[in-house]
């Protein structure tokens, strides 16, 4: 197979967003408990928190954690995860069925967003929570005015205001799962009153409004428009989630999501330009692709754990190699709408849904998906270039024509690299790729490839890593079949 690529430096989509290299922690499963926090492991420091996990977080170079749901966040009081820990309540947490002890809470896990210096994204609770609990939850955090919260901060330690920038209102609140789910109607009430008052307060945060739970909901679009209508001058970016499943083992398909991704987004950002138009508007919404990743293995093994507990282990999605190709598409597809797209959230980051894992009180590894955003998110900054790509392709149960190459290309700040990302989806063929025009050497070639799709990685045994290619050179190029590769060029 052949594939022709156009890339042109003066031809740019934008300049990335580190944000869209940013993941999630929400008390959810064993994500938290026994996760990133356990105090007993032998890696625990002063705070409890793994440094093993902390270990294989760094790499990842994640620019912003959300917290902490999800789900959980509509009945979550954050009163109750502050002040000192044996005071704190356990409580039943209904969205996932298990315990929250409450030992880890707002101060905690920014302390820890401080010290991996990446930066939190909080949502506020929308379900039971009113806009009162939101806007003390922002004075608690931010506020260095002599007022209650922005006190009892000081007195729970922390004399600084940690200066939370980026905020959520709510959580997938179109969800009949959710915990006081609205109508659109009702969720744009709250959510605009909530950012007026959290505004008023702070005029620097920026805010999040929750778009549909999933591109297939039925009231998707009109939950978007109503939302938008409602909230604009009052929010700065409107929310999208996606997971991809392949429910019927038609692996084809399933590797052809990223350009499904491709057309919500697209979808989404009409709806956004209709609307600023209706209002006559200066200001753009932009997106945040807050949830999105692949989720479905755990829910086609059909367990279900013990409920009630502490750390329930639910969502310990076990990825296989046709994971790590599809993800580094969707990477791609993050890139390539990087006008549009400034924050997107790979869920989640430990063990729900991640591509970390941790046994409880043992080891800790990484998942097949970890490696493309690892590489994407380290080398996939700077400028994202428009690809005219000629390329092979097929069809699928999901489209007819489906591009056998993702591809994505960046340019670094300096404008001396170029990076590819190219994921060859083809499981027969290499694929041959001419990119006339680009001269320059080959600095660094990594791929993945050589695995069967349902090769995992797990404590044992991690056999979907990546390797260096050797024999490289531009004037002959060539990516394996079934295989996520970067290549980087210097220019001349
Ligand atoms: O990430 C797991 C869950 O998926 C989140 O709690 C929810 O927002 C979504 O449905």
């Amino acid at each position: 197979m052949k594939a022709t690529l156009h890339i042109n430096t003066q031809n740019i989509i934008s300049p990335i967003d580190d944000r869209i290299y940013s993941s999630f922690i929400e008390h959810m499963g064993r994500t938290v408990y026994t996760g990133i926090y356990e105090p007993t492991h032998k890696s625990a420091d002063e705070d409890g928190f793994r440094q093993d996990v902390a270990d294989l977080i760094r790499p990842l170079n994640v620019s912003h954690i959300r917290y902490p749901g999800g789900n959980f966040l509509s009945g979550y009081d954050w009163k109750d995860g502050i002040g000192p820990k044996k005071d704190r309540p356990v409580r039943p947490d209904m969205a996932w069925s298990a315990l929250e002890p409450n030992q880890i809470g707002t101060d905690e896990f920014l302390s820890y967003c401080e010290k991996l210096q990446i930066s939190p994204m909080l949502g506020v609770n929308l379900g039971t929570g009113t806009p009162k609990d939101a806007v003390e939850l922002l004075e608690y955090c931010n506020s260095s005015l002599p007022t209650y919260w922005a006190r009892k901060r000081i007195e729970n330690g922390r004399k600084e205001p940690y200066n939370v920038k980026l905020w959520c209102l709510g959580n997938e609140m179109d969800g009949p799962w959710q915990i006081c789910a609205k109508t659109a109607a009702e969720y744009s009430r709250i959510a605009c009153e909530t950012a007026k008052l959290m505004k008023m307060l702070d005029p620097n945060i920026e805010l999040v409004a929750c778009g549909s739970s999933f591109r297939e909901m039925p009231t998707f679009r009109t939950w978007e428009e109503t939302v938008l209508r409602e909230c604009y001058p009052y929010i700065d970016y409107l929310s999208l989630h996606q997971y991809y499943q392949d429910m019927e083992g038609d692996v084809m398909s399933f590797l052809s999501r990223d350009e499904d991704m491709a057309d919500f987004i697209d979808e989404v950002a009409a709806i956004c330009d209709r609307i600023k138009k209706e209002k006559d508007s200066d200001k753009d919404i932009k997106l945040s692709f807050d949830e999105w990743n692949v989720w479905y293995h755990f829910q086609k093994s059909g367990k279900s754990p013990e409920k009630w507990i502490v750390g329930r282990p639910i969502e310990e999605e076990e990825f296989d190699f046709a994971d790590t190709l599809l993800v580094g598409g969707m990477l791609n597809t993050l890139i390539n709408h990087s006008d549009i797209v400034k924050i997107a959230c790979l869920a989640q980051l430990v063990n729900c849904i991640a591509p970390i894992m941790t046994e409880e009180s043992g080891r800790s590894w990484t998942q097949t998906i970890y490696w493309p955003f690892l590489y994407t998110s380290k080398y996939g900054r700077g400028t994202a270039l428009k690809i005219k790509a000629d390329v092979p392709s097929y069809t699928c149960k999901v489209r007819k024509e489906a591009s056998y190459l993702s591809s994505s290309a960046v340019l670094s700040e300096d404008g001396n690299t170029l990076s590819l990302f190219l994921i060859n989806k083809n499981p027969q063929e290499e694929m041959e790729l001419h990119l006339p025009g680009n001269k320059g050497k080959i600095l660094s070639f990594v791929t993945i490839a050589g695995h069967s799709f349902d090769t995992v990685n797990t404590a044992d045994s991690q056999p979907v890593v990546p390797r260096e290619v050797t024999d490289k050179c531009l004037d002959d190029l060539k990516i394996p079949a079934a295989s996520w590769n970067m290549i980087r060029i210097h220019l001349s």
